[in-house]
């Protein structure tokens, strides 16, 4: 049931922390602060591209996760959704692995992109949920995300475990490479370890989040913006606040900007910063900036520490501040209020939140 919650969906994004840490607890070992891969079938070490693929908020997580197996694994992936990877003619290669992201198992395309790419002869895992799913018959490899039923149409939950699985592989894969040094595997395994208490903190000031989004309601068009690993979040952002809200949101790259879209900006175009304390992060703030002195209303996702060094504190509509993070894994953390925000924007507009119109939760047709 939902509990004390209104709709699945608040239910499944208050109960990430919990639902978090046995995802993260099937591939970490704490005491050792190392990742183990549950009989991993791929051969990081012998591998020399990595494809990965899926659909909607899955295909999300993966774009994240590119940046982690290049950084910290230096192999080349190669990525795309999986109704566009089935009908390319992919040169896998004689040394490839890929992998397959789908909370339920069995949305067609990715289906579909799984079985050509085992076809050609690469090594094929399943990111999966639903462990009795086809992709999970299907695959050479299952990594299950222990995320559990999730009822919502808009993926809540799913995406967090996803990330959280993907980074443990990427971190296995980096060791397995021997482009990751242990300790650096430490202070990412820390680093993963420490989300759910984390969230659990940005769980606290849901209603600073419902307040926010009482700017988003009336708006038209929402544009969110991210650099790095907050680029695919921009585009999760705004997946999600279409898909339950009906309001037009685009996601961009925080440096992509000029080169066209900034010409949407007026006061009446919201614009949400995603921008955590990184190596990225003077360069995002110079773009909010940038959009501020063109008139746009900002609201700004960024640490204590990340509010003080962006300024213009009373040009912004407004700002949400999370606790310090570490920086690659920022994506995990900084869901939480964006699913929050899309959440309190359709509650506020009375759409139907966890069933959205014209959507299904798993599409199972081309
Ligand atoms: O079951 P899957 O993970 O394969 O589903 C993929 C997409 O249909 C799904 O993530 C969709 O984009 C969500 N409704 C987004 O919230």
């Amino acid at each position: 049931g939902k509990g004390n919650h209104r709709h699945f969906m608040a239910k499944e994004i208050a109960e990430q922390p919990e639902i978090l840490s046995h995802a993260i607890a099937t591939y970490v070992r704490p005491a050792d602060e190392i990742v183990e891969l549950p009989a991993s079938t791929i051969d990081f070490a012998s591998i020399d591209r990595l494809t990965i693929s899926g659909c909607g908020t899955a295909y999300l997580a993966g774009l994240v996760a590119r940046y982690w197996f290049e950084s910290w694994a230096k192999l080349p992936v190669e990525i795309d959704i999986a109704s566009e990877l089935r009908y390319r003619d992919v040169p896998y290669g004689d040394n490839a692995a890929a992998l397959f992201i789908s909370q339920s198992g069995e949305t067609a395309d990715t289906l579909a992109a799984l079985r050509d790419a085992k076809a050609a002869g690469a090594v094929v895992g399943a990111v999966v949920n639903v462990t009795e799913s086809s992709m999970a018959r299907e695959a050479d490899g299952i990594f299950p995300i222990k995320a559990g039923p999730e009822i919502g149409v808009a993926s809540t939950k799913a995406f967090t475990c996803q990330l959280a699985t993907l980074a443990s592989i990427a971190i296995a894969a980096g060791k397995a490479r021997g482009t990751l040094t242990p300790t650096e595997e430490k202070r990412l395994v820390r680093g993963l370890l420490s989300i759910p208490r984390l969230m659990a903190d940005v769980l606290v000031h849901d209603e600073r989040i419902e307040e926010l989004s009482h700017h988003l309601q009336p708006a038209r068009d929402v544009l969110y913006l991210g650099r790095g690993v907050s680029f695919p979040l921009a585009l999760e952002g705004a997946l999600k606040l279409k898909e339950i809200s009906y309001i037009h949101a685009e996601g961009y790259a925080a440096g992509e900007l000029k080169h066209g879209p900034i010409a949407l900006i007026d006061e009446h175009v919201p614009v949400v910063v995603i921008a955590p304390l990184d190596k990225h992060f003077d360069k995002t703030v110079s773009n909010m900036h940038e959009v501020i002195a063109r008139g746009a209303k900002c609201l700004l996702l960024t640490s204590e520490e990340g509010a003080a060094r962006a300024g213009y504190e009373e040009d912004l509509l407004g700002s949400f501040i999370l606790p310090e993070v570490e920086p690659d894994l920022a994506p995990l953390l900084y869901a939480v209020p964006i699913q929050l925000l899309a959440y309190h924007t359709a509650v506020l507009k009375g759409t139907d939140v966890d069933q959205p119109r014209n959507l299904a939760k798993s599409v199972t047709v081309e």
